[in-house]
């Protein structure tokens, strides 16, 4: 479990699918996700245990971020193997009424610190789809990470992103 000034980031339990379908299910915050929204409870059941199980293998995951002052579920955020690579990807989504908060660079600085400083992973990747413009922002601006090429997941074109942790300890600034 992670703790910071606004949020709780704990794993996911299975009962935390009823809440999460609020986001999963919102078009608009799936909008940038390959597949879409989840189209129903089963599926993001599914998605859930699938993060649960990721967590236990490889000791870390897609988290779920609670909102310490009223305890509501605002979203998930995290770091998952990304399947057909060796990268270990950072990805973050919160319900809409959430958003502009500075929520998901408090939830992914705070991640990205555990990553690196607990578990001691050497690097970190994001893909971002070229015209997802705010996560790109925050990908670069406000965690610092780096430009690597444009690459093919998933049958689509995305920005790669690389973040190391030797910089991040050398900038210690997130
Ligand atoms: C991407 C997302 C998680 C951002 O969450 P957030 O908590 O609103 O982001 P933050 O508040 O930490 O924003 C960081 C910066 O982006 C800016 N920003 C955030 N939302 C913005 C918006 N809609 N328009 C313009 N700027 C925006 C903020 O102003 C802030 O910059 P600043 O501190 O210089 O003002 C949220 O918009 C979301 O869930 N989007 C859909 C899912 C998604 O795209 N995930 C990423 C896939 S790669």
């Amino acid at each position: 479990m992670i703790e910071t000034n606004r949020l709780i980031i704990r794993p996911f339990k299975i009962e935390d699918a009823y809440e999460a379908q609020k986001w999963f299910h919102d078009a608009d915050v799936m909008r940038w996700m390959p597949n879409g929204p989840d189209k129903t409870f089963a599926e993001t059941k599914n998605r859930i245990q699938k993060y649960i199980d990721h967590y236990l293998k490889y000791g870390f995951g897609k988290f779920i971020i609670i909102d310490k002052n009223s305890n509501y579920s605002i979203g998930d955020a995290g770091l998952m193997n990304l399947d057909g690579t060796k990268f270990i990807e950072l990805g973050y989504r919160l319900k809409k009424e959430y958003w502009g908060l500075g929520i998901a660079t408090e939830a992914a600085s705070s991640i990205i610190k555990h990553a690196f400083q607990v578990d001691k992973l050497e690097n970190i990747h994001a893909i971002v789809e070229p015209e997802n413009i705010i996560s790109i922002y925050i990908i670069t601006t406000k965690l610092h990470f780096e430009y690597v090429k444009k690459d093919t997941f998933f049958g689509e074109i995305f920005n790669l992103y690389r973040l190391d942790n030797k910089n991040f300890m050398d900038m210690n600034q997130i």
